[in-house]
């Protein structure tokens, strides 16, 4: 074991999943984030959390429209998916600019991400500001997906995409 830089232990720590936060801004337009600190809080009732940072468009939405939808991009999305990551929704608009399909959410009004493996609908019941970031607390108030998609993607680092299966497969050559 020896000491190491903040970067480098991010770095080997990963792959991180990597989702996408689909969120409403003021204009009632949805924007799509890539995000990978996000966790379960609570089985009953089932809670997530995420965690945002100040400076993005997406918690400039969730100040606004509390509810979002985290939707798992199943493989084959790769390329749009890593536009979220890597663009703003201060200077584009994601759905318009990559290939994804907005769909109705069950329980919410920001839309799902059509063919994400799961797509978790979030009511934002509080929030604790942490850092440069802000974790918003949130009750998940319905669920859908696409069960044949069983491959979805993890961050290694901030520099690629893989994708993993709950089958236990794994796929490293993925172009973003
Ligand atoms: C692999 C990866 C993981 C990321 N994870 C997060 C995250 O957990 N939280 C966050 O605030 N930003 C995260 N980002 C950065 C945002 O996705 C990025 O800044 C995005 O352009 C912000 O979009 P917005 O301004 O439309 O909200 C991540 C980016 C990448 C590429």
């Amino acid at each position: 074991m020896k000491e190491l830089e903040k970067q480098k232990a991010f770095e080997l720590a990963s792959p991180y999943p990597y989702v996408l936060i689909v969120t409403l801004d003021k204009r009632e337009r949805p924007n799509i984030m890539g995000l990978s600190w996000w966790m379960f809080t609570s089985w009953s009732p089932l809670m997530i959390a995420v965690s945002v940072g100040h400076q993005r468009y997406s918690h400039e939405c969730l100040e606004h429209h509390r509810e979002f939808v985290l939707c798992f991009p199943s493989e084959g999305q790769e390329k749009d998916a890593w536009t979220c990551g890597t663009k703003s929704g201060r200077v584009t608009d994601k759905f318009k600019d990559t290939g994804f399909k907005a769909v109705h959410s069950k329980a919410v009004k920001p839309p799902a991400i059509d063919g994400s493996t799961v797509s978790f609908e979030c009511k934002v019941v509080d929030q604790v500001e942490t850092g440069d970031h802000t974790v918003y607390i949130a009750e998940v108030v319905a669920i859908q997906g696409s069960p044949e998609k069983v491959m979805h993607l993890y961050s290694i680092h901030y520099a690629k995409l893989i994708s993993i299966g709950s089958n236990g497969k794994i796929k490293m050559d993925l172009k973003c």
